[in-house]
């Protein structure tokens, strides 16, 4: 078994320090975000009624969705205000400068 895929997303060097980069990795909205040097890998759909997240704005490690205030860790997806809440949360490398996203729930 070779386990789940890692798909190549966006070059490393177009993911700017704190700024949400939607991807599509076969198709899936993902949002990869770079903070404090290091890449994480979110689900680009709100948790609450799915709306994207690249427009919410970050804070320290903190997303919060621009419909309705949301607010999530980029780095285990938890939902600030109810644990039991989450977005998936993807494993990220970069490989010959590419940002990889591995298409299972980390
Ligand atoms: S859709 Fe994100 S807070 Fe409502």
């Amino acid at each position: 078994m070779s386990g789940p895929p890692w798909v190549a997303t966006v070059d490393d060097a177009k993911v700017p320090e704190g700024v949400p980069v939607a991807v599509y990795p076969k198709g899936l909205p993902v949002l990869v975000i770079r903070r404090d040097g290091e890449l994480f890998a979110v689900a680009n759909k709100c948790a609450h009624m799915g709306c994207p997240l690249e427009a919410g704005a970050l804070d320290g490690y903190t997303l919060t969705c621009p419909c309705h205030d949301w607010r999530f860790d980029i780095r285990d997806g938890e939902f600030l205000d109810a644990p039991e809440l989450s977005l998936a949360t993807f494993a990220v490398k970069v490989d010959d400068g590419k940002v990889l996203v591995r298409l299972e729930e980390a």
